[in-house]
């Protein structure tokens, strides 16, 4: 597909929706209490979400550390390779931690569950995940996020730091691309 102008891309969530579901997802995150949390950042996508979620946590209350994690599945297209490879590892000892994992979407469940997966083994206290958006229509692995900023049909979505072939990520909402 060419790339197409943001004018022609259905916006589905504004600027001032994910503000406000971004706060109200840091409150839901603190009344649970999370203790000294060290928040797990899954890039790339899901880098502008994670700037806004870590200082609406600060605003709520929440100080926390940060560290990230580049995993991928997807290369350059809208389908999933199915294979999720690892690219670039924490910098900081998640043994003994209360994990907060951050990711932009969960669709098939592969990437979140090899994320919880791979703090599990490595001896994470706690391991609580907070996703941008759902696509529950997908998933080929049982599994649920404890926080969900949105839940969506079966659409591939640009903007907030989502991507197509590396394209739209700076877009202040998110949208939907046309169909090829
Ligand atoms: P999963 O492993 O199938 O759950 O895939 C999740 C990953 O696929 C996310 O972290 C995204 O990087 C990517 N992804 C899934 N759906 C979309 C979309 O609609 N737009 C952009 N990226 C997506
Ligand atoms: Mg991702």
């Amino acid at each position: 597909m060419s790339p197409v102008t943001p004018s022609s891309i259905d916006i589905l969530f504004s600027e001032g929706d994910i503000s406000r579901r971004v706060n109200t997802l840091a409150q839901e995150i603190v009344s649970d209490e999370p203790g000294d949390l060290l928040i797990v950042i899954i890039l790339k996508g899901s880098f502008v979400f994670a700037a806004d979620l870590i200082r609406a946590l600060e605003r709520a209350g929440a100080s926390a550390q940060v560290d990230f994690v580049t995993l991928s599945s997807y290369g350059a297209g809208r389908t999933s390779s199915g294979t999720v490879t690892l690219t670039h590892d924490l910098v900081e000892d998640v043994k003994g931690r209360s994990i907060l994992i951050v990711d932009d979407v969960l669709e098939s469940g592969r990437t979140l569950a090899f994320a919880c997966q791979t703090m599990c083994e490595r001896g994470a206290d706690s391991v609580k995940t907070c996703l941008l958006l759902d696509k529950p229509a997908n998933r080929k692995v049982a599994i649920e996020a404890d926080y969900v900023g949105f839940s969506i049909g079966d659409e591939f979505v640009v903007g907030y730091g989502l991507d197509y072939a590396h394209r739209y990520r700076g877009l202040p909402f998110i949208g939907k691309l046309p169909v090829d």
